[in-house]
C-alpha cells in the first residue's frame, strides 16, 4: 500500500534500518522504519493511512513523521539524508539525499539495508555494504573507518546488539574500536547521549552479558573504576532481577526505574565520589536519591539486625529509596530474613499509618503543634509493634 501510494505521488519508499535486519533474521519487527526520497509529510498524510483513529505526528524540521495506530503499531518515515559530522563526537548536519547516500549513514552494515516498496521493484533487497553476508556470520562491521569517531553511542549500540543478537565485531571494526578508546572518544559524548545508551544497556535482560562485553571491550571505566568482581556481582545480578520480579508482582500500581537498581548495586563497593562523578555528568532521574542511599547502604545491615521492634526496622527502611531497598535485598538470599524484612515494609508497614488522626487526637484534647506530631509517630509505631489495632486500642493506650 505505502509502496504504491508513494509512487503515485512521485516519492520512491524503502523499509530501512532495524526493521530489515529483524526481518532478515526472522524476528518480529515491532515497528517499521521508512527512508522516502521526497516529500514525507504528502505520503504520511495521505488518506489511505490515516485511517480512523490512527495518530500522525509530523516534525517538518528534521524532515520525520510518526503514524501511530490504535493497535500500538507504528510506523516511522524519515526523508533519506546525507550526514556530514563536522567535528568527532559532534551531532551531524543533515542535507537531503538518496537511498544510498542515507544507508552509507548508518552505524552497522547489518542496519544499513533496505528493502523497495515501489511496486515494479518491489521487495528488492538494496545490500551495498554486504549486511545480509554480515548477518549470517554474526558479524558487527561498521562502514568507514571513521564511524566510531564521528559517533562514539555506536560503540555501545555495538554492545547492545553484541547482546541482542550473540554477535561478534569484525576485525578490522575490532581494531577501529581500540583506535577510538584510545583516543577517549567516548569522553567527548554529552552526559545525556552517554546515559541514554548507558541505559539501554543496563535494562538489557541480558545483562549479565552485557557486562561481561562491557568488561571484554575494555569499557569498564565508563561505569566504574575498577572492573566488577564478576563472580559476585553476578549473583547480585540474579537476585535483583528476582527482587524487581517480586516488587512488579507485588505493587503492580508503583512505578519503578530499574537503572537506579542497577547502578546502586555496580557501585555498592566503590568510593562515592566515583559514582558521584559520574551522576554530576549524567542526567539520571533521581540521581541524587542512589548517592543518599549509597551514603546509606554500608550501615544499614547492622543497624536493621540490630532493630529490635517492626517500627525501629520501618524507621530504617525508610530512609531507603525504592531502588535502594531492592539493591539491599539482592545483597542476601531469597529466604534471608532481611529480605523478609523488607519485603514486608514494602506490602504492609509502610502503609500504616496512625489509627488516630490529627482531628481525632485534637478532640481527644490535644492541641495542634509538634507535641501532636509526636504522637501521630508514637501511635503509627505501636500499631507496626501490634501493640494497638484500631481507633478503640488506641484511646486506651493513650489513656494508658
Ligand atoms: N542509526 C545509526 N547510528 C545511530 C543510530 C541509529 O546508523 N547512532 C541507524 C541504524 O541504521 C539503525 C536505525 O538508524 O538501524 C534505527 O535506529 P534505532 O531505532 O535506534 O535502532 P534499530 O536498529 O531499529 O534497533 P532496535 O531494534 O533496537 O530499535
Amino acid at each position: 500500500v505505502i509502496g504504491g501510494i508513494a509512487a503515485r505521488l512521485g516519492t520512491p519508499a524503502y523499509l530501512v534500518g532495524g526493521c530489515v535486519r529483524d526481518l532478515l533474521q526472522n524476528r518480529p519487527a515491532p515497528d517499521l522504519d521508512l527512508a522516502i526520497e521526497g516529500d514525507v509529510r504528502a505520503l504520511a498524510e495521505s488518506p489511505p493511512l490515516q485511517q480512523p483513529h490512527a495518530q500522525c505526528q509530523l516534525h517538518p524540521r528534521f524532515g520525520t513523521a510518526t503514524l501511530r495506530y490504535p493497535d500500538g503499531f507504528r510506523l516511522d518515515f524519515a526523508r533519506c539524508r546525507i550526514e556530514h559530522y563536522p567535528a568527532p563526537a559532534t551531532l551531524p548536519e543533515v542535507r537531503p539525499g538518496d537511498i544510498h547516500s542515507d544507508l552509507a549513514r548508518r552505524d552497522f552494515t547489518i542496519n544499513a539495508m533496505a528493502v523497495d516498496l515501489n511496486p515494479t521493484t518491489f521487495g528488492e533487497l538494496l545490500d551495498p555494504h554486504g549486511g545480509r553476508a554480515d548477518l549470517r556470520q554474526g558479524l558487527l562491521r561498521v562502514l568507514h573507518a571513521g564511524s566510531f569517531l564521528d559517533d562514539p553511542t555506536r560503540i555501545l549500540r555495538g554492545l547492545r546488539f553484541a547482546v541482542r543478537f550473540q554477535f561478534r565485531l569484525e576485525k578490522g571494526t575490532r581494531a577501529l574500536l581500540r583506535e577510538a578508546l584510545a583516543q577517549d572518544i567516548l569522553a567527548r559524548l554529552s552526559g545525556a547521549r552517554l546515559w541514554r545508551e548507558l541505559q539501554y544497556l543496563l535494562e538489557l535482560s541480558d545483562l549479565p552479558i552485557a557486562l561481561e562485553r562491557l568488561g571484554a571491550w575494555r569499557l569498564w571505566p565508563l561505569l566504574r573504576p575498577e572492573p566488577a568482581d564478576m563472580e559476585s556481582l553476578l549473583v547480585r545480578i540474579r537476585r535483583g532481577h528476582q527482587e524487581i520480579d517480586w516488587f512488579r508482582r507485588h505493587c503492580p500500581d508503583e512505578t519503578l526505574f530499574d537503572a537506579a537498581v542497577w547502578l546502586t548495586i555496580l557501585w555498592r563497593d566503590i568510593p562515592w565520589t566515583e559514582a558521584e562523578k559520574r551522576l554530576h555528568y549524567w542526567p539520571v532521574a533521581g540521581g541524587h536519591r542512589i548517592l543518599r542511599d549509597l551514603r546509606l547502604l554500608p550501615d544499614m545491615p547492622g543497624a536493621l539486625t540490630r532493630a529490635d521492634r517492626p517500627s525501629a526496622a520501618g524507621r530504617l527502611w525508610e530512609r531507603l529509596s525504592l531502588p535502594g531497598l531492592l539493591a539491599l535485598c539482592a545483597e542476601y538470599p531469597e529466604t534471608d530474613i532481611m529480605v523478609e524484612s523488607g519485603h514486608q515494609h514494602l506490602r504492609r508497614q509502610r502503609w500504616l499509618s496512625s489509627p488516630l488522626n490529627g482531628k481525632e487526637l485534637q478532640a481527644l484534647g490535644l492541641t495542634p503543634g509538634p507535641r501532636l506530631g509526636e504522637v501521630l509517630e508514637r501511635l503509627r509505631n505501636a500499631r507496626l509493634d501490634g501493640e494497638i489495632k484500631d481507633k478503640e486500642t488506641a484511646r486506651q493506650w493513650l489513656i494508658g
